[in-house]
């Protein structure tokens, strides 16, 4: 569907002001359609002196005559002979058109869109007044609001300069109105309103007070009735009730002063949304929290599996329930390093250096010291990938220590590199110690340990594993590797897989 901008170009109207002021026009027209409770649409003239809907709108309030889209259509003759003649006497132009889905005639009323001195284009509402509602207070206020802006609007005073409502919440016709007089007492509230009035305490009957006397949208109408402009204010009365006030002045020229006649302010209860909002703001917090209880979770877990590891005999069994205890405090800190963070994501290296120490604290023997450290950068990874990966790290760490430096061996050094580009994460665990087996092949590889990291990283992380005798050239900065002709480097490349 065109746009009202490239209408009023293929038509030749490019004047930018004339732009602005009909897309303000039709940012606001909801309101009016509401108000009349009829279909409304806007005519540009055409070069070959036609006229040619740019923007149809429809009533929240009444039922449409078409259901059909008519931007860009032409006007009939019947129609155009009204619209030329609201354009150039500049006054509203009321009378009957045939509409091809309705039995009977329907009421048009053209009314000349003024902007500064001239006519722009021509805003029509047409109506059944067959299917009209039954006419009430309400559809009588309304009515007469109506009127009060189409005069605004043939004399250039509606729509308003500059702000433009934000249609997302602004407040509807249907969500509440406050019909004021000029000194800004009620002279009507819709039901609607009424009973949102009702939810901020205000029970009294409204009409004749002044909404000082109420307590509500006060300075917004004072402000609204001064600068001649719409005022939306936010009205929360406890934190559990929000209204969303917009007040709109309705003006009229007198002689060359522009003066306020009175106004509408449309009300909407907010309170669900902003609700929505505060929760939001606290959801960050909340996953901190969840992540800081896992944390402490699992910090019991593994107190309660050392507790009963100090009543077994059996050295195998005891030294499989420390390295349960140790794999589960390495999720453990997974978690707490999350708990610091802001989102669910984390930067590696965060994980990676207690994880060093972990290890670096279950080595206890003065007699072959290791050195750990850290190279590059992981960049920041999402927890899924977080978890797994600390695992996977451990046991590699682990391993460095206790088959690259066991008991009689003069220790030595572990050092992790990390890398990455958009696409995947590389890891490097390497030594100087003992080296691997000659016959080593990591696809036959029985241990748990292995075991875990092959699972982990191939299945769980859709990456690859690589182990393999460390060479001369492998030496990072103060950290020599291989010089003693020996050692073990694992490489891990971790695809990023665009979670
Ligand atoms: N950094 C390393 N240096 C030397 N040997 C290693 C290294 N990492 C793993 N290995 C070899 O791989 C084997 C399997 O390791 P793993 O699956 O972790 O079981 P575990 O550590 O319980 O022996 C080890 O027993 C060891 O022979
Ligand atoms: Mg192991």
């Amino acid at each position: 569907m065109p746009t009202l901008v490239e209408i009023a170009h293929e038509h030749g109207n490019t004047d930018e002001r004339t732009i602005e002021h009909l897309s303000a026009l039709l940012s606001e027209w909801g309101m009016l359609a509401d108000f009349c409770f009829a279909d409304m649409l806007l005519y540009l003239p055409t070069a070959d002196k036609k006229w040619i809907v740019a923007a149809q709108v429809r009533a929240a309030t009444g039922q449409t005559l078409y259901d059909t889209d008519l931007v860009g259509l032409s006007a009939d003759l019947v129609k155009r002979t009204m619209i030329d003649q609201a354009f150039t006497s500049q006054k509203v132009v009321t009378g009957e058109i045939q509409v091809d889905s309705q039995p009977d005639a329907v009421s048009l009323m053209a009314i000349p869109v003024r902007c500064d001195d001239r006519v722009v284009a021509v805003l029509t509402r047409e109506w059944s007044t067959r299917s009209g509602r039954k006419p009430g207070q309400l559809e009588r206020t309304y009515l007469a609001i109506f009127e009060d802006f189409t005069k605004m609007i043939s004399t250039g005073l509606f729509p308003f300069e500059g702000r433009v409502a934000d249609a997302t919440v602004a407040p509807r016709v249907g969500d509440g109105v406050i019909v004021l007089d000029a000194d800004a007492r009620v002279r009507y509230a819709s039901p609607n309103a009424v009973s949102a009035m009702h939810r901020v305490g205000v029970s009294t009957n409204a009409v004749g007070q002044s909404l000082a006397e109420l307590g509500v949208a006060q300075t917004a109408a004072r402000n609204a009735y001064e600068r001649r402009e719409p005022v939306v204010e936010e009205f929360e009365q406890t934190s559990e009730v929000t209204l969303l006030t917009r007040t709109i002045p309705t003006l009229k020229r007198v002689g060359r002063d522009v003066v306020v006649t009175g106004g509408v302010v449309l009300m909407r209860d907010v309170s669900e949304l902003r609700r929505r909002d505060r929760l939001l703001l606290t959801k960050d917090a909340t996953i901190r929290e969840i992540h800081h209880r896992v944390k402490n979770n699992l910090q019991t877990i593994s107190s309660l599996l050392r507790l009963q590891a100090r009543r077994l005999k059996s050295e195998e069994a005891i030294s499989a329930i420390a390295e349960s205890v140790r794999r589960i405090r390495t999720i453990a800190l997974v978690h707490e390093t999350l708990s610091h963070e802001a989102g669910e994501d984390i930067s590696f290296v965060e994980i990676v250096r207690p994880l060093l120490r972990l290890v670096e604290e279950g080595l206890q023997s003065a007699d072959r010291p290791v050195k750990f450290n850290v190279l590059g950068d992981g960049g920041r990874l999402p927890a899924t990938i977080a978890t797994p990966l600390s695992v996977v790290i451990l046991e590699l760490l682990q391993n460095a220590v206790d088959h690259g430096f066991p008991e009689g061996s003069a220790g030595g050094a572990v050092l992790v590199t990390l890398s990455h580009d958009d696409k995947s994460l590389n890891i490097r665990v390497t030594d100087n110690g003992r080296g691997l087996h000659s016959d080593f092949n990591i696809g036959m590889a029985t241990g748990l340990g292995l075991s875990i990291v092959r699972t982990l990283v191939t299945t769980e992380l859709a990456g690859t594993i690589q182990m393999r005798p460390a060479l001369v050239g492998d030496s990072h900065g103060d950290l020599v590797v291989n010089s003693n002709g020996a050692g073990t480097v694992v490489d891990l490349k971790i695809p990023f897989t665009g979670e």
